[in-house]
């Protein structure tokens, strides 16, 4: 079914020394089993410098066909999507191939009814129903590229990614529907509209019949255009043809600055590379059924809930609920109903899960699963032991799968019952995948049992092309720190055995919940604050979440008891960024412990925040070394 789905450890070993050795051929004899309007003049060109990377140059192709239409013909009565709902009691819904390639052409002919063309940006903003994916991949269909902005992303988060994306068209929810909440979407894009002058039209699907302002001339519902273009006949939608380096998507994402960047992903490289990860991490098999917990918010989503599964004809489970609403039973009770073959969630989910007890689990035919996924953030052994005893029964490998929103897909994971698992690591890297760790000096680090910052020393496909309007920007952020690699940004060891092990991020990035938060984002949310002079964020270890946000605040003082203030230091942070932004530790500082440059030593307030307060190093270049023990004494536990 997957001519190149690998099945065995040699099997593995062989792929990966191909790959390297001559990538070209490699990645040609994937790509041949994909349906090209025209193929490759060359496989690829790269220059790291310019950054200037393209796969399969002159190719001309449509990802919608490669995810729909030529499934159509052995398989159109196959469920593409399941859709459980937020609530237990609601009907599920199942879309086959069939229905979903017709909906997707009948929505992306409601696009184009509304003026959008190839090229133009559309903001996605939706909870997770089915139309999500059908709205992301009618975008596709057209050439349009989607910018899907996640849930939980404040009116002025949404405005920012508005702005940079220059984007002229929205499609959102009325509102939707997360545990025991209903969050009110349009309202939320309206707040963001305000003083917008790019956005055209605002397309509301109906889910959650939130009472919602309709702005005539700009809004239109969705259930109402399609019935105009179920009046004008044929549904049909043909692809349009796209070059294999025309942008799919944008998806912002953290860094280490204040501003969030929109890693840009093109077409054919994220297609093969989606695919092939797809098929061969998790091993899928033809009919089962692969249940990703994320968010089609996030890259995770993108890749492993639409693009991945769907190019390679998998059923896809999408999930618009929390798991632990209505209780901690939820994911148990998906897996049993849907006889889930394949889970895939994330260290946090399973921590937060594992708190509550096994009872939720008892009772839950959970038979059917036959590989775990993890990904987002280190798996710490405990969390990896309790699912591999407790949800896998011992029997289901799990594949620690390290990847980021730049790279498209996975890059270092074992495969599902063909290289072994080692907890906590993520272990080998995928075939075409060269990492390699660095030092400090941009000198590479070879041998075993060593650790550095993992850089990548050679293109694959779905690796970003650009950050959005700012190419310069993808070059400092990622291209720069060392020569001719690819930086990560993350910290890395490397074991006798060759496996890797990500240690964490290295830069001024936290990973909350799995989810990327700049420090600097924060810094600035909180610096809104009317009577916040300055303020230092930091991580810190955190049971359930990973990292926890800890913030050092200087106020002035006014405005009265300092707990109010902190809540309303809280409520500016969500108003700028989003509830998942919200410090869990706000303490009020005197002063910051800076250098005589003027530097903050982070390094000082991460330990304090840690507890760690035993040994903070150096201190004696501070301005103010009194200050640490000020700061110290009024650590907040
Ligand atoms: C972290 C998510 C350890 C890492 C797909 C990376 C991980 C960042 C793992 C990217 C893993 C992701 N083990 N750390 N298996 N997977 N990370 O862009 O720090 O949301 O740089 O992409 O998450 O987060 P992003």
């Amino acid at each position: 079914m997957y001519p190149f789905q690998i099945k065995t450890k040699e099997a593995y070993h062989k792929s990966y020394q191909q790959s390297i050795e001559d990538p070209e051929t490699f990645w040609a004899s994937v790509a041949n089993h994909f349906q090209w309007k025209k193929k490759w003049d060359k496989v690829l060109e790269w220059n790291f410098n310019e950054p200037n990377v393209k796969w399969f140059s002159g190719a001309k192709l449509n990802i919608t066909e490669n995810c729909l239409d030529r499934h159509l013909e052995k398989n159109a009565n196959t469920p593409a999507i399941l859709w459980e709902s937020n609530d237990p009691e609601e009907h599920h819904r199942v879309l086959t191939y069939k229905e979903l390639h017709f909906k997707v052409m009948q929505f992306a002919n409601v696009l184009k009814s509304n003026g959008v063309k190839k090229g133009d940006r559309i903001c996605i903003y939706m909870g997770m129903i089915p139309e999500l994916a059908i709205a992301t991949l009618a975008c596709a269909r057209i050439g349009a590229i989607h910018s899907v902005i996640f849930g939980g992303f404040s009116a002025q988060a949404i405005a920012d990614r508005l702005q940079d994306a220059s984007a002229e068209f929205i499609i959102t929810c009325d509102g939707a529907f997360r545990g025991a909440k209903d969050i009110p979407l349009k309202s939320v894009i309206d707040d963001a509209l305000v003083g917008n002058k790019t956005v055209k039209r605002v397309i509301v699907c109906t889910r959650t019949r939130t009472p919602v302002s309709m702005i005539k001339g700009r809004d239109v519902w969705w259930e109402d255009e399609i019935k105009k273009v179920e009046t004008l006949g044929n549904p049909d939608c043909p692809a349009e043809i796209m070059d294999a380096e025309d942008i799919l998507f944008i998806l912002y994402t953290s860094g280490s600055t204040g501003k969030p960047k929109g890693v840009v992903h093109s077409t054919a490289g994220y297609m093969v590379w989606t695919n092939y990860t797809f098929v061969n991490v998790f091993q899928y098999q033809p009919a089962q059924v692969h249940f990703c917990t994320a968010d089609i918010g996030w890259i995770t989503g993108h890749s492993y809930i639409v693009y991945g599964p769907l190019s390679a004809g998998a059923t896809t489970l999408m999930f618009e609920g929390i798991p632990t609403w209505p209780d901690a039973g939820r994911f148990w009770e998906i897996v049993d109903k849907y006889k889930v073959d394949i889970l895939y969630t994330a260290p946090t989910a399973i921590r937060s899960l594992m708190g509550f007890g096994l009872d939720y689990i008892k009772g839950k035919d959970l038979s059917s699963l036959k590989v775990l996924g993890s990904v987002g953030e280190p798996i710490n052994e405990e969390a990896w032991n309790w699912f591999h005893k407790n949800i896998g029964k011992g029997k289901c490998p799990i594949v620690d799968t390290w990847w980021q929103t730049e790279t498209g897909g996975i890059m270092i994971s074992n495969m599902a019952n063909v290289t072994p698992a080692k907890p906590s690591f993520a272990t080998l890297p995928l075939p075409g995948i060269q990492p390699c760790l660095m030092d400090e000096n941009g000198k590479e680090i070879e041998g075993k049992n060593v650790s550095g910052n993992l850089c990548i020393k050679a293109p694959w496909p779905g690796m970003i092309r650009t950050t959005y309007g700012d190419h310069d920007r993808c070059k400092q952020t990622y291209f720069s720190a060392y020569e001719n690699k690819y930086f990560t940004g993350d910290g890395c060891l490397r074991d006798a055995e060759g496996n890797y092990r990500i240690t964490g991020r290295v830069d001024d990035v936290l990973n909350v919940s799995g989810h990327r938060i700049g420090t600097a984002e924060v810094e600035n949310a909180i610096n809104m604050h009317a009577g916040v002079i300055e303020s230092a964020v930091v991580g810190y270890p955190h049971d359930i979440k990973g990292q926890g946000i800890y913030a050092y605040v200087i106020h002035d003082g006014s405005h009265g008891d300092p707990n109010l203030t902190k809540q309303d230091i809280l409520q500016t942070v969500s108003r700028i960024i989003g509830p998942i932004a919200k410090p869990d530790k706000i303490q009020f500082v005197p002063g910051l412990p800076k250098t005589r440059s003027g530097k903050i030593m982070r390094r000082i307030l991460r330990k304090i925040a840690e507890g760690d307060t035993g040994n903070l190093g150096d201190t004696s270049t501070l301005l103010d070394p009194s200050l640490v023990d000020v700061i110290k004494d009024g650590k907040i536990n």
